[in-house]
């Protein structure tokens, strides 16, 4: 297996449950590594497609994730590899290997060690290409999720302040293990990052506080407040940083900090 170029970082976003912000905070972090300059690509591995159509994306003529898992090949990645619509009328690379409901097909209850390989074997191909590759993940740790850490040196845990969350959070902290252990022993976890927090709310206090007792520093910093100007400027297939008014700055900003702290773990590995 490559050693993997020390130059690109590959971050996952995952979670163990459905709807608690992964998408979002690729979207997010996607605008903030845009912003800064980075040559970003934006993997899509959730058979939804949610951040693809969030980066705008015209799939007329393109393959998807779909065939390259099914022939990762230098040839049928470029061809599955599309601009976003945000570099319309802006300079800066930002590209989207875009994501497909025919993706639920590569997701066997046992998959083979070459399956759960594939998708770093596409990215060999094009990686040094970019400085930033952000992999937005399924809302479970199925097979295609694994095949995305496989191909990642970090995994951000997306999870709400609630009652389950810091179970979810363990049990997402230890499969991360379990993969490096047997599989990929580059791959560690960036943190958990806190997302859809209600600043008014104790009971949201009191879970990020247990949160905090739990997992220490892996609790990353911002937290991610609940903001509806992330909802417009999804709905809008915009990037966040470009998005008025100041809850939207407050936002990009928020995205900016755990850019940093993407990016300071880089340089560290
Ligand atoms: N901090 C937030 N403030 C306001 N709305 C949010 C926030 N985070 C997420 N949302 C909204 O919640 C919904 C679910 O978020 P998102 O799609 O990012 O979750 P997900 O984990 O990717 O879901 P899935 O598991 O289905 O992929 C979306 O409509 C999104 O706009
Ligand atoms: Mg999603």
């Amino acid at each position: 297996m490559k050693v993997s170029s020390i130059l690109v970082h590959v971050l996952s976003v995952s979670s163990l449950k459905g709807g608690v912000g992964k998408t979002t905070v690729t979207l997010g972090l996607a605008s903030a590594s845009f912003a800064k300059g980075l040559r970003t690509l934006v993997v899509d591995f959730d058979p939804q497609a949610d951040v693809s159509t969030g980066m705008d994306i015209d799939i007329s003529g393109h393959q998807n994730v779909a065939d390259v898992l099914a022939s990762p090949k230098e040839k049928v990645v470029r061809s599955a590899i599309a601009p976003s619509g945000w570099t319309k009328g802006r300079s800066g690379k930002i590209d989207v290997l875009i994501g497909s409901p025919s993706a639920i097909n590569f997701d066997p209850p046992h998959p083979s060690i070459r399956d759960i390989w594939k998708l770093e074997e596409a990215l060999t191909h094009i990686e040094n290409e970019y400085d930033l590759v952000l992999i937005d993940s399924a809302p479970s740790l199925n097979a295609l999720t694994r095949t995305a850490w496989a191909a990642s040196d970090r995994v951000a845990i997306v999870t709400e302040p609630g009652l389950f969350s810091n179970s979810a959070a363990d049990r997402a902290l230890r499969a991360i293990e379990e993969i490096r252990r047997g599989l990929s022993p580059r791959l560690q976890p960036l943190g958990i990052i806190v997302n859809r927090v209600k600043i008014q709310s104790l009971e949201h206090q009191f879970r990020i506080k247990e949160l905090r007792e739990m997992f220490g520093p892996l609790v990353l910093n911002p937290q991610l407040p609940e903001r509806t100007s992330l909802q417009q400027a999804q709905g809008a297939a915009k990037p966040l940083h470009i998005w008025p008014g100041e809850s939207a700055e407050e936002m990009a900003n928020h995205f900016d900090q755990l850019l940093e702290r993407i990016l300071r773990a880089a340089h560290l590995r």
